[in-house]
């Protein structure tokens, strides 16, 4: 289980820089692939500070979007912004719309929350007749810069504080999503594409990092085991991360898409 981590948010760690381009490009790649023409209904699950759903506005300006979000930051950054966007703060665990929707898109969002059966099945539940639910969520929980986490994590200091707790328990292979929506009345895509990311700048993986899987961590720890924790894994990344001569990390990070339209 992640442990809360709704206060830690900040949007613009999450979109400093180049990066939020490179979180938002695969939530473009989404959107290409949602087949809907003329939705009435739109939701955003885990809407962030609104680089997602603006995307949403953008394609369908006559739909009613909604963009979803318990973090408090996130909502109120996203509601700065001058749209007729309606901005709600609630959890993606319970979430039930009033009405069924057109289309559901969360992109980044649903590896924070638990039980994929039974929320995948509920999400689908929710669409209209030809209703799309599309769904992004990272699929590098293997690589290093997510491996490394878990290692120090295994350090006698952290063991205990941090055991069950870092991001990814939720997310199952690819094959679990198509088995599962197959099953249901509708037709199920599901794909992954590895984003070789170039980065630049002091430490790019962990300010990249710091922005999503760190945020548990950091949570679980005092400040102070929070910085040696830090520490240790800013020189692990720069092993793992080597810069090249041009100045480039490439940061390679493999995403899921599963995108499921209803009869
Ligand atoms: C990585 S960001 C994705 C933001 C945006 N959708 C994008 O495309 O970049 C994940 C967002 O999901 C939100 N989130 C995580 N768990 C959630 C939950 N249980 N209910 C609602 N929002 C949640 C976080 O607060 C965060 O804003």
């Amino acid at each position: 289980m992640v442990t809360d981590s709704r206060n830690r948010w900040n949007p613009a760690q999450y979109m400093k820089g180049a990066m939020g381009d490179l979180r938002t490009r695969p939530a473009v790649d989404l959107l290409n692939r949602v087949n809907h023409d003329n939705p009435r209904r739109v939701v955003d699950l885990g809407c962030g500070p609104g680089n997602s759903t603006m995307l949403l506005r953008g394609r369908w300006t006559d739909a009613a979007v909604t963009g979803i979000d318990n973090a408090p930051a996130m909502i109120e950054k996203a509601s700065s912004s001058d749209t007729d966007i309606d901005w709600q703060l609630a959890d993606i665990g319970d979430w039930q719309p009033a009405e069924p929707v057109d289309v559901i898109f969360a992109n980044a969002s649903l590896h924070w929350v638990p039980d994929h059966a039974g929320l995948f099945i509920r999400l689908a539940d929710a669409l209209a007749e030809g209703g799309v639910l599309a769904v992004q969520m990272p699929n590098n929980f293997a690589s290093s810069s997510h491996a490394l986490i878990g290692e120090i994590a295994e350090r006698s200091e952290f063991r205990a504080l941090l055991a069950g707790k870092l991001l990814g328990d939720h997310v199952q292979p690819p094959t679990f999503y198509h088995d599962l929506m197959r099953g249901l009345d509708g037709t199920v895509d599901v794909w992954e594409t590895e984003y070789l990311q170039s980065l630049t700048g002091e430490d790019p993986v962990l300010e990249w990092v710091r922005g999503t899987a760190l945020l548990p961590v950091q949570q679980n720890l005092t400040a102070d085991d929070f910085a040696t924790f830090t520490a240790l894994y800013r020189d692990a990344l720069k092993r793992a991360y080597p810069v090249a001569t041009d100045g480039v990390t490439v940061f390679p990070f493999r995403r899921m898409f599963i995108t499921f339209k209803g009869r």
